[in-house]
């Protein structure tokens, strides 16, 4: 099962993204954590994207395609992966596809969770996420146990760098330049499903699960 979930940063991809990983027993794959994991512990990938996401602009296409293109590769990939963040770009998007087709394969679904842009800030200023684990909570929505601590790790959270609301502008407009096109992208290929990702978490889940089988 190769899912992709597409949709506006905040829509819930990572969210949605951890429990279908859960559910269908398939990695889930962000490549947002996969850098912010890189900029904690210093590495050079990790400075180079920092110099972007601190901007909300896009990593380099360069930086991120192999990346991805290894890991999809990995054996506990086999049965199926989800894909949280990527493609993001057109370029990106084909060069998934021409490595999954050097082996005959394809993506299955690409899950588009749709939430207009008013509810987008509004989210994203209440986020708290896990850098040690990567688990996402909400201060309204999905509150941790313990104010300030990951109930999965015990680990401190942090609101994003790059969540402070002019950033986040940013983001949804880049979103909308590159990322967008991609909806028409898989929906010529006939793989793209929409989801209302304005209702409640459990209700997008149901949703994504009806489509999946
Ligand atoms: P990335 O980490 O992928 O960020 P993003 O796409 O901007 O998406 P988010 O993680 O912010 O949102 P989400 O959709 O996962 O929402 P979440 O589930 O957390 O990328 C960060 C940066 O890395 C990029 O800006 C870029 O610089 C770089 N990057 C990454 N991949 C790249 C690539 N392929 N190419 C180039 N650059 C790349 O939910 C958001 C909040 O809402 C949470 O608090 C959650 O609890 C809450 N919530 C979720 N669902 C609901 C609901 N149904 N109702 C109410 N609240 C909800
Ligand atoms: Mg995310």
């Amino acid at each position: 099962m190769k899912i992709i979930m597409l949709g506006a940063p905040g829509a819930g991809k990572g969210t949605q993204a951890k429990q279908i990983a859960s559910k269908y027993d398939i990695p889930h794959i962000s490549t947002g954590d996969i850098f912010r994991a890189n900029i904690k512990n210093g590495t050079e990938l990790g400075m180079k994207a920092k110099t972007y996401m601190d901007k909300g602009l896009l990593v380099p296409d360069e930086l991120v395609v192999d990346l991805v293109v290894d890991r999809v590769a990995a054996k506990d990939c086999e049965k199926g992966y989800v894909l949280d963040g990527f493609p993001r770009t057109i370029p990106q998007a084909e060069a998934l596809d021409a490595a999954l087709a050097k082996n005959g394969e394809n993506v299955e679904f690409a899950i588009n969770v749709e939430v207009p842009d008013e509810n987008i800030v509004k989210r994203m200023s209440g986020r708290r996420a896990c850098v040690a684990c990567g688990a996402t909570y909400h201060i309204e929505h999905i509150p941790p146990k313990t104010e300030g601590i990951c109930d999965t790790c015990g680990k401190e959270l942090i609101l994003r760098d790059d969540d402070k609301p002019e950033t986040v502008l940013n983001r949804l407009n880049i979103y909308h330049e590159q990322t967008q096109p991609l909806i028409d992208y898989y929906n010529t290929k006939g793989i793209l499903k929409e989801v209302d990702g304005t209702k409640d978490m459990a209700d997008v889940f149901n949703e994504i699960v009806a489509i999946l089988g």
